[in-house]
């Protein structure tokens, strides 16, 4: 059984479903799909996922700011829990040289928007979709891609598209987006730990 780390610094609904298709808080499937989500750890004590992951059993660690500089307690704590795969959902760090490195083709994040587009520093949650509707865009989606050391960079595993329509907020398209998210993020990572 692989074992998944999913890491988040928001709200953490991405997360929560992850941990739902991969058999914890009472899903449907649990072994099925080959992958358990073993840990959550988050960059904010703020986040929602701390919550969300105390909810469905989930060990969920803290890691403060100065971790994330040199990354080495971060890969540690992977290689002490036996982590396969690192799911970003949501993470808003850039992921230190010495992870990306710990990890290769083994880190996975999740993009609000179709890449190359509205991607980079700066380009999070709802800004990006203030950045897709104030461009005139007709057409948004997400982006799942392996992680690199630059934002939003890596190569692309796959993309899923929806249209902006007339008269969208930031808020509906942001909502339309996360449906995407949710239905098609944990079967790529499905896919992925089982290939
Ligand atoms: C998601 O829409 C995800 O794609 C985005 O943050 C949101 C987190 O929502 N990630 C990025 O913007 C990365 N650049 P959640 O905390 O409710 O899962």
């Amino acid at each position: 059984m692989k074992k998944i780390a999913i890491f988040a610094s928001g709200n953490g609904t991405n997360a929560e479903t992850i941990m739902r298709h991969f058999g914890v808080g009472g899903a449907a499937r649990p072994s099925e799909c080959g992958a358990t989500v073993a840990l959550v750890v988050t960059n904010r004590l703020s986040s929602g996922v701390i919550e969300r992951a105390e909810r469905l059993g989930v060990e969920c660690v803290y890691l403060p700011r100065e971790a994330w500089h040199t990354g080495a307690e971060v890969v540690s704590l992977m290689r002490e829990r036996g982590i396969d795969l690192i799911v970003l959902a949501g993470f808003l760090c850039l992921l230190p040289k010495a992870v990306v490195e710990a990890f290769p083709r083994a880190i996975v994040n999740i993009h609000p928007a179709l890449l190359p587009k509205f991607g980079g520093r700066g380009m999070y949650g709802m800004h990006v979709h203030e950045a897709v509707i104030a461009a005139g865009e007709t057409e948004s989606g997400v982006t799942i891609h392996y992680v690199d050391e630059a934002y939003d960079h890596g190569e692309i595993i796959a993309q899923y598209r929806c249209p902006v329509l007339p008269g969208d907020t930031p808020g509906m398209l942001g909502a339309r987006v996360h449906t995407l998210e949710y239905a098609w993020y944990p079967e790529a990572i499905e896919r992925l730990v089982n290939s």
